[in-house]
């Protein structure tokens, strides 16, 4: 049914995530009819919250996030639905508490004994939580269970490993939904449909017409408070092994025998597979790292990276990443994939370029006039939608071409009544579609891609950072990255 009836448990209610997102989009889902009014939140963090004081938390943070009105009553009557239950996570007996809790809720709400669980806290907890919930029994259950867990998936392939161990001692393989927001993105849901319902681009998606495919996540916005964070993750680990690998593949991936979760994750995870694997000694010739310095963003000063609390005078992780990624199969041989995203960038965009190849004999140009690329960009945030370039007769000319751009984009308006990707995710959760969550061989894969990358830059001094200033698009290595093989990055638009 579309209406799902599930006890809620949120492990870290008390932080960002929860309130920016999940609290939001549980809301929206509950008002437009997406959730039955048979569940219930439980909002589970050390801190000594009450009921009434999460409630405000809940009903603040709905306010926050929604550009119109909402209506007081709705908001106030859907919090009740909303629990708090401190804890220490070490300790046995708060997690048997948690159950008489839980077990209580579904009677008061009806709830056929269905639990969702939510991992939104520091992620070197989530294994010992898992075992908890065991040995507490809170999973055993007549319904259904199900893990929610956000990233970072480890921070490497074998804390990945060990990591996920300890939750398949409790959870199988499909009642894990490893959330990737950017899956749950309008646009980046439509890469297949673009790709899979169109004979124009599908005939032509492949390494004899395609010349090379860009992918852009820029973000505007410096590190801010996630110092402590961030300077353990890097641009690396934080955007290229989760968000920037997961679009690359749905990008090069085969066309599924049909759309179910096992056939779509199945053909992602062959790309992965057949990503060019980059040995440390030859990381310098397909990956650029950045580390912003002070700067200027829409005219206001940004410190650079070094200054910010929490990372050291001499920090070498990153704050960009750069890459050139080679899938050695049929479909993409020669083709090389680029991607690039970092902090402190000129604008915040995530935007796929296709560059075709040009035909095999151009008519119109001189010598030093070529036909204009035909490009297809899909714009995945902000504006959703996608551009084709072309080339047409230049009016009133003889002979000359120009292009122009035939724009299908959704901007304003339409955008503001996307649905936020959280709650689609949580929904495709609740009624048990995991397809646009990761596998775990997904996950494994783009770790053991990553990882060496890792390793060489952890080796590597950072000497030579900041190397690009907060408010611009990267260091130069990333434009000579492509230089090299005669192509450039297609400007943001
Ligand atoms: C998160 C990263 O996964 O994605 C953040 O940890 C990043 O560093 C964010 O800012 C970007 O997401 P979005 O949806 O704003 O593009």
């Amino acid at each position: 049914t579309n209406q799902p009836s599930c006890v809620i448990v949120i492990f870290g209610a008390t932080g960002d995530l929860a309130k920016r997102k999940l609290f939001p989009s549980i809301y929206n889902l509950f008002k437009n009819g997406n959730l039955s009014d048979r569940f219930a939140v439980v909002g589970v963090a050390r801190r000594e919250w009450s009921n009434d004081f999460f409630r405000e938390k809940v009903i603040e943070a709905v306010h926050d996030a929604s550009d119109a009105e909402v209506d007081s009553e709705d908001v106030a009557s859907f919090s009740d639905h909303f629990y708090y239950h401190p804890f220490d996570v070490r300790d046995t007996a708060s997690f048997v508490s948690l159950k008489q809790l839980l077990d209580q809720l579904d009677d008061t709400y009806e709830v056929p004994n269905n639990r969702l669980f939510y991992m939104a806290m520091a992620p070197e907890y989530f294994g010992t939580i898992a075992l908890h919930l065991d040995e507490a029994k809170l999973t055993e259950v007549d319904g259904w269970k199900r893990l929610v867990i956000e990233k970072p998936f480890g921070h490497d392939l074998p804390s990945a490993e060990v990591l996920n161990d300890q939750i398949r001692q409790v959870f199988s393989e499909d009642e894990i939904y490893r959330i990737d927001h950017y899956l749950g993105k309008e646009m980046v849901q439509n890469i297949e449909v673009i790709r899979f319902a169109n004979a124009m681009f599908e005939q032509l998606w492949n390494n004899r017409f395609i010349a090379n495919i860009q992918l852009t996540s820029s973000e505007s916005l410096d590190v801010g408070e996630r110092g402590n964070y961030y300077e353990k993750s890097g641009a690396l680990r934080d955007m290229v092994q989760n968000h920037m690998l997961q679009m690359v593949s749905l990008l090069a991936m085969e066309p599924p025998i049909n759309l179910s979760t096992e056939e779509v994750r199945g053909e992602k995870v062959k790309v992965l597979r057949s990503l060019r694997h980059v040995p440390a000694s030859e990381a310098d010739d397909y990956f650029v790292r950045g580390q912003y310095g002070a700067g200027e963003i829409d005219s206001q000063a940004i410190k650079g990276f070094r200054e910010v609390e929490s990372v050291t005078d001499d920090s070498n992780t990153e704050t960009f990443v750069a890459a050139k990624l080679m899938i050695d199969n049929h479909r993409w041989a020669g083709v090389p994939f680029y991607i690039r995203t970092g902090k402190s960038m000129t604008v915040k965009s995530t935007q796929i370029v296709v560059e075709f190849k040009d035909l095999p004999m151009n008519l119109y140009g001189t010598q030093d006039v070529s036909l204009g690329k035909n490009l297809l960009t899909i714009h995945i945030q902000p504006d959703e939608g996608i551009t084709l370039q072309m080339n047409v007769k230049k009016p009133g000319s003889n002979g000359e071409t120009t292009p122009i751009a035939m724009e299908f984009s959704k901007k304003s308006a339409l955008k503001m009544n996307s649905p936020e990707a959280y709650e689609r995710l949580m929904h495709d959760c609740m009624i048990g579609d995991a397809t646009n969550f990761t596998r775990w061989d997904e996950v494994a894969h783009s770790w053991q891609f990553i990882d060496s990358i890792a390793e060489h830059w952890r080796d590597k001094l950072g000497e030579e950072f900041p190397n690009y200033p907060a408010g611009s698009m990267g260091p130069i290595a990333s434009d000579e990255l492509l230089a090299k093989d005669g192509f450039h990055w297609w400007p943001i638009t």
